[in-house]
């Protein structure tokens, strides 16, 4: 017991477990970047019906019927990892200048090798904290528009929740820059991390460092041109009448959510009776 306590105070257990946390961040950013993609559909109709249909999945996904969706177990992973990473690479960085007596400079374990975005690691991840706020405030948690799916249901139009943030310039250049952010705090994480593994080879290291530039690369212009693709479509002349459908749904939409909370299931467990379960939406 007291070796795991020895190795999550350790600097190397923390630098280890700092790289196992950004791997995770870092699929599940390919993932979501994979999925973002669908807006670079310019048939505004088709575009909607898909985003939708691909968040609706994600959010009611629940094959095994639990109690709880997946998404929110999803959910609380990628906050676990996202703090826990945050919290090391904090103390990492107060351990790293107390050692140095205050003065703060950073030394590669790659000697010769300091990059622009080695020196900017902690500032370029604080940015990401606060894009990420921005990003689910304006998106998870922002303007509610309703959708009618192939099943005739109302739902979340979070397609047009995503097009309308872009449809505003400044946020659609502040995402650009975002995303360059982003990508150069990836090159520096992913050459890192692996050197804290202990994978440091004169035929590899090359190998990961163009593999990490290539995955930086990729996933900051995957999602710069969806910035760019969103804006353009939030700026056509169709999105106005999308929004003023959506409005117009309103009424249908509160009839679903009474319709929902007045439907109820009993079943009786034995010893105890006849149990009600309202299912809200
Ligand atoms: C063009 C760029 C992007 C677009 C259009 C986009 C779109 C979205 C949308 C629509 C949601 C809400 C999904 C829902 O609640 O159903 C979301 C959630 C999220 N996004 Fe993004 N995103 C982008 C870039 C990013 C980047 C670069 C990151 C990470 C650095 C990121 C991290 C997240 C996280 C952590 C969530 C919450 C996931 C959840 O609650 O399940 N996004 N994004």
């Amino acid at each position: 017991m007291q070796w795991i306590v020895k190795y999550l105070t350790s600097s190397i257990g923390k630098k280890q477990i700092m790289g196992c946390t950004g791997a995770f961040l870092a699929l599940f950013i390919l993932g979501h970047m994979c999925g973002n993609f669908q807006l670079l559909n310019f048939d505004q109709a088709s575009a909607q019906a898909s985003y939708n249909a691909y968040t609706e999945f994600l959010t009611g996904f629940n094959p095994l019927h639990f109690p709880v969706k997946l998404i929110y177990l999803v959910e609380l992973v990628l906050v676990g990892a996202f703090a826990l990473h945050i919290f090391l690479a904090v103390t990492l960085k107060i351990e790293n200048k107390k050692a140095r007596g205050g003065i703060e400079y950073e030394v590669s374990a790659r000697k010769g090798k300091k990059t622009f975005a080695t020196f900017t690691m902690i500032w370029s991840g604080l940015f990401i904290v606060g894009f990420l706020i921005q990003h689910l405030m304006m998106l998870k948690f922002g303007e509610h528009y309703l959708y009618m799916n192939a099943e005739g249901e109302i739902v979340r139009d979070m397609w047009l929740t995503t097009i309308q943030m872009f449809a505003n310039p400044a946020w659609a250049a502040f995402y650009v820059v975002s995303m360059f952010v982003i990508g150069m705090h990836l090159f520096h994480a992913i050459s890192s991390a692996f050197q804290t593994m202990g994978i440091a080879h004169q035929k590899w290291t090359p190998i990961i460092d163009v593999c990490g530039i290539i995955y930086s690369v990729v996933v900051a212009l995957g999602f710069g041109i969806t910035a760019i693709a969103a804006f353009y479509l939030a700026n056509q002349p169709g999105t106005q009448a999308l929004i003023e459908k959506s409005r117009a749904l309103q009424p249908q939409y509160e009839q679903q959510l009474k319709e929902k909370a007045a439907a109820k299931t009993s079943f009786v467990i034995p010893s105890v009776g006849t149990v009600e379960v309202s299912f809200n939406a």
